[in-house]
């Protein structure tokens, strides 16, 4: 009798296991398979030569930084870095492929013959694990699905700006999943400073970008805008994971990373004299949280209204309690549950402001307002070198897309070395440096005054 009992249990169990392993099964079905950029290189696909049709053609060609992501991995920089953390080796190590291969996004997904780790940041890392819908999307029904099923099938639309954003920062900003943080830093990686426009403006296209700033003349604008919220958002993601997990393990409070406070805060020259050192009353000897993206993301957010007609004011208010309590979260006093309440809400602030940007207008007499307080002599920009570059890029944006709006250059300035690139100039880093060593903030307010008065208008 007791036999027959235990072989029934066996046989439950074996069941039990069978379901168990088919459930795991199917969870890893359900992450779409990645094809690999060489199944969309054909020239009859993507491989063409023209605009359309040539995607891969011009990836391959023009696209260099993102297809050699992975190449980078065996740089002088990257074996050192290596070294110093005591990894194996850097290409073979899961937290470099997070973001320098498209095996990243699935270390352990299902992978097509094709796919090949050596593509870097391939197609499928920005426009989804093509799995599912590769021999779809090759049909004449594809154009019929909308949005929303494609996105069922992993497919990601980039179009809209909000999307887009979301995808560099994941990468550019980093996110619960992989970051780029002060031991990955000291081992020699570059310290992230991301901003979409920039960085939009820096990538070689594969698609129509004129047909798109047709479509939408303030296309700088929104992606200058977009991009501060969603990159402060991904930081909000990054603290509440952060407080979530230290509340999993038990711990009440929450110690951050130093990557995400002003580096120039501690790493000044002790060497050099204090002239032209920030005097922030607040941040002498307390660096202020995310220095890089919170001030200028709070600062859009007030321009909001003005700007676009969208209320900022939620967002802006959330992010500053968030960066209230990262404050203490350098000295390991942050209390977790409330940490984690106020990352979660600004993060949830953030997303809806940044998704009312998306479709809203704009028109050249509220730019030229912008432009006017960016070249403020009193502004709200911190006098920090991170706060000038970030005021820098904004000008820029603002000019781009006053010149597509309306035809006219914004500034008239007397000679070809002018203003604007005397004032890049005093932020770029010195030859042989990868900090900005010889910046003097006091250099800035005459930059500034001067392009005040070679605004045309
Ligand atoms: C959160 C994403 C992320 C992680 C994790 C990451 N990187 Fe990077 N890495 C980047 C980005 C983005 C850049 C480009 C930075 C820029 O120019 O703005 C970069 C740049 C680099 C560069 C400089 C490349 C050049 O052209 O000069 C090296 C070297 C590098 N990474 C190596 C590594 C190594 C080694 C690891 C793992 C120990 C690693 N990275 C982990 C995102 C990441
Ligand atoms: C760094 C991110 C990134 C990578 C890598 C990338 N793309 Fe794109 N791609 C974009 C963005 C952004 C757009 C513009 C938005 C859109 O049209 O969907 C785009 C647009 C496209 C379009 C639409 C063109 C149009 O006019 O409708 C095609 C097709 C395309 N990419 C194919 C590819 C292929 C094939 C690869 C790999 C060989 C690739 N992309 C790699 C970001 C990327
Ligand atoms: C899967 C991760 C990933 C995604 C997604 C991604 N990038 Fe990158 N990007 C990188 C890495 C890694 C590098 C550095 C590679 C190198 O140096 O060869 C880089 C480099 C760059 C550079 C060159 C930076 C420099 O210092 O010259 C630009 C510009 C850029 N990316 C823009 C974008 C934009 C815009 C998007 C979104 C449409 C995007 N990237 C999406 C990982 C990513
Ligand atoms: C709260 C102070 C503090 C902040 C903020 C900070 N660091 Fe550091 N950093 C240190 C200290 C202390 C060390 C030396 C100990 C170590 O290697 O961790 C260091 C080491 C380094 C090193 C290695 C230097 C060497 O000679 O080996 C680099 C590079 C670096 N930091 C860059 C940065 C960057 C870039 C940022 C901003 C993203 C930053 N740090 C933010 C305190 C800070």
């Amino acid at each position: 009798m007791s036999i027959s009992f235990r072989s029934l249990t066996v046989v439950c169990l074996t069941t039990l296991l069978a379901g168990l392993s088919s459930r795991l099964l199917a969870a890893d079905v359900a992450i779409p398979r990645l094809v690999g950029a060489a199944g969309c290189t054909a020239a009859s696909c993507h491989g063409g030569n023209s605009l359309i049709g040539g995607e891969a053609t011009a990836w391959l060609s023009r696209d260099v930084v993102h297809r050699r992501a992975f190449d980078v991995l065996f740089s002088e920089t990257s074996v050192r870095m290596a070294l110093q953390l005591g990894l194996k080796s850097a290409h073979t190590e899961a937290r470099c492929l997070a973001c320098h291969s498209t095996v990243g996004m699935h270390p352990d997904g299902a992978k097509g013959e094709r796919f090949a780790v050596e593509f870097g940041v391939g197609c499928e890392s920005c426009h989804g694990a093509a799995g599912d819908w590769v021999a779809r999307h090759t049909e004449r029904t594809w154009r019929s699905l909308s949005v929303s099923q494609k996105a069922d099938l992993g497919f990601h639309d980039l179009r809209p700006v909000n999307a887009r954003a979301e995808k560099c920062a994941e990468c550019h900003v980093g996110s619960p999943r992989a970051t780029v943080d002060h031991d990955l830093i000291a081992a020699g990686h570059p310290r992230l400073a991301f901003e979409l426009s920039a960085y939009h403006a820096l990538l070689p296209k594969h698609w129509d970008a004129a047909a798109e700033l047709q479509r939408d003349p303030a296309q700088e604008l929104r992606l200058w805008a977009i991009g501060h919220a969603v990159s402060a958002k991904a930081l909000s993601e990054i603290a509440a994971a952060r407080a979530e997990s230290a509340l999993k393990s038990g711990t009440k409070h929450v110690t951050s990373d130093l990557a995400e406070f002003d580096c120039h805060a501690c790493h000044h020259d002790l060497a050099e004299p204090t002239r032209g050192r920030p005097t922030l009353r607040d941040s002498l000897g307390s660096p202020r949280w995310g220095s890089w993206s919170v001030p200028p993301a709070r600062v859009v957010a007030r321009e909001s209204h003005q700007l676009f007609g969208q209320d900022g004011a939620a967002a802006e208010s959330s992010l500053g309690q968030l960066a209230k309590l990262m404050q203490q979260s350098r000295l390991g006093t942050a209390p977790a549950v409330q940490l984690s309440l106020a990352a979660r809400q600004s993060s949830a602030d953030l997303a809806n402001w940044s998704r009312s940007l998306e479709y809203s207008t704009t028109e050249p007499e509220r730019m030229n307002q912008l432009l006017d307080r960016l070249v403020a002599t009193e502004s709200e920009w911190l006098p920090t070198w991170d706060g000038q570059v970030q005021r820098y890029l904004g000008i820029v944006a603002t000019s781009r897309s006053l010149r597509v709006t309306t035809g006219r250059e914004p500034f008239s300035f007397a000679s070809d070395a002018n203003v604007l690139s005397n004032f890049r100039s005093q932020l770029a880093y010195p030859i042989g440096y990868a900090t900005p060593r010889s910046f003097d903030s006091s250099a800035v307010n005459p930059i500034i005054q001067e392009l005040r008065q070679s605004l045309t208008r």
